[in-house]
């Protein structure tokens, strides 16, 4: 039994008065069947860890560079969000492979570096709306999926997170058909790659405009797992309902 996920993406947004959010989310009705990761930008991981210090929000980062330390200046190592108190890093983001080309390699070498510090890596991949018109959204997420995860993958150290591009911050989601066939072929490519075992226990996310109105909705669809949630997971009201709901 894989154990539901709502996993909150900050991207840029957050000062230390948001803070108080978190405090509320933290207050919230713990719901045991859900694991809640947060992943502030990385000027709050460590202030957030230190609320979430006693409760059962776990905090990740959005991004970590692929060597461990060095002459790489405003990069940030898996090393120093685990210093920071992080257990999560995103990796892979669309809008980081857009914005700074990141290659499913880059994504790949990132994704080894978080795991030999010991977090966990939520990958991420989605196809363009170019992309799905021409049809041939599958293959691109399985060239993502072989490209981006590194062999050593177990049902703890990964995560996948599934987000059209189109879907993300738009209010747009695919019909429940579509993300069914795509979580579908994502565990197929799993269990083929890693083996039934780690391929079954691998989570794999729907994300791109999910809140508290669809989520009940995409939960019931085979293979959604929970979600990686940016809008909606910024105030403590909108998030608890998601992870409420992910939790029924
Ligand atoms: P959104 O973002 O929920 O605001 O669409 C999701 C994401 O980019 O992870």
């Amino acid at each position: 039994m894989r154990r539901k996920l709502a996993a909150g993406n900050w991207k840029m947004n957050g000062l230390r008065a948001a803070l108080s959010e978190v405090e509320l989310l933290a207050k919230a009705q713990p719901a045991p069947n859900c694991e809640v990761v947060l992943c502030p930008p990385a000027t709050l991981v460590r202030s957030m860890a230190k609320v979430c210090v006693d409760n059962c929000v776990t905090i990740g980062a959005q991004d970590c560079h692929e060597n461990s330390s060095g002459a790489h200046t405003g990069d940030i190592s898996a090393e120093m969000l685990v210093d920071a108190g992080a257990e999560y890093v995103i990796l892979g983001h669309s809008e980081r492979r857009e914005a700074y080309g990141e290659s499913d390699e880059t994504v790949r070498l990132k994704a080894k570096a978080a795991w030999a510090a010991g977090l966990s890596a939520i990958i991420c991949v989605g196809e363009s709306e170019e992309q799905r018109r021409a049809t041939n959204t599958l293959d691109i997420i399985g060239g993502q999926l072989a490209g981006s995860i590194p062999d050593a993958a177990t049902g703890e150290n990964l995560v996948v997170a599934y987000e059209p591009i189109w879907a993300i911050g738009t209010g747009l989601v695919p019909s429940l058909g579509d993300i069914g066939e795509v979580h579908d072929f994502i565990r197929m490519r799993l269990e083929r790659r890693f083996g039934e075992g780690v391929g079954r226990s691998v989570r794999v996310l729907y994300g791109g405009s999910m809140n508290p109105g669809n989520v009940d909705d995409i939960r019931r669809v085979p293979n959604v797992d929970g979600g990686l949630i940016g809008g909606a997971s910024l105030k403590a009201a909108d998030f608890s309902k998601i992870i409420a709901a992910l939790a029924a």
